[in-house]
């Protein structure tokens, strides 16, 4: 039998062409990949966590009616999302200074933010993913004003939403990052969140002890990356608490 065509392939997962119209097939990898790709592993069963991960935010985020590329699982490492024009920009929202923000400003990491705080980065790899402006987005025509309004408006109501999921299993929000596409319909469109909602891009931290159940684990050496995954899961009761 022929392999469905591939779309796409990047670093955590492959894009292959969707069973309808309008659809595709999110394939989640096991590979991990920290600073830009010069950190690489393959951990065994993290593209399973991720993709279980990803349906259970994306699910939830559908049911409160904020929009997501999210339609259904299919298996273990495959879900069907609706196809989308990709905005090449991520988006990162803070509640605390962690990694880059600390870096670059001098923030001590876990210090509270006065209000979240909601950055652009410009997608591109061989740049490293620079943080931009509004004036860059604007100026580059990467997307227009209509636009970043919805994305800061989209990626607040994602934080308030994962904030509380979050708080419920006693674990803190730090930060994350998602990225937003758009879907046509003649000459309109609107945007919804696209990629993935998962530990591969949020920083969450234990309230009581500080434990890290992201992908910092991996960046950092702080241990098992499955097992910090897995832990999550858990508590999310994504996993039953025995597994
Ligand atoms: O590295 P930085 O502090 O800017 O990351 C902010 C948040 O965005 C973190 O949760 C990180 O995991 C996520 N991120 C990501 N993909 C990137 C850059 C950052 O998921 N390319």
């Amino acid at each position: 039998m022929a392999r469905r065509k591939k779309i796409y392939e990047g670093k955590a997962k492959i894009l292959y062409e969707g069973p309808e119209p309008g659809t595709l097939v999110q394939y989640f990898k096991d590979d991990a990949t920290a600073f830009n790709a010069q950190k690489h592993d393959v951990i065994e069963g993290k593209g399973v966590l991720n993709n279980r991960l990803s349906e259970f935010f994306m699910a939830g985020l559908n049911d409160i009616g904020v929009p997501t590329h999210f339609i259904r699982r299919i298996n273990m490492r495959e879900q069907l999302i609706r196809q989308v024009e990709i905005i090449p920009l991520e988006v990162v929202v803070r509640n605390r200074a962690a990694g880059s923000m600390s870096k670059r400003l001098g923030i001590p990491e876990g210090q509270v933010l006065p209000r979240p705080v909601v950055e652009f980065y410009y997608k591109d790899d061989k740049l490293g993913d620079p943080l931009v402006t509004e004036e860059h987005i604007a100026a580059f025509g990467w997307a227009g004003q209509q636009d970043m309004d919805d994305m800061v408006a989209l990626a607040l109501r994602v934080n308030d939403f994962l904030s509380g999921v979050f708080m419920g299993v006693g674990i803190r929000l730090v930060d994350f990052k998602i990225e937003i596409g758009r879907v046509w319909d003649n000459d309109f469109h609107r945007l919804i969140i696209a990629d993935e909602i998962s530990p591969d891009s949020c920083r969450l931290w234990d309230i009581e002890t500080g434990q890290k159940l992201d992908k910092d684990v991996f960046r950092q050496d702080l241990g098992n990356l499955a097992d910090a995954y897995t832990e999550l899961a858990r508590r999310l009761g994504v996993l039953p608490k025995n597994a």
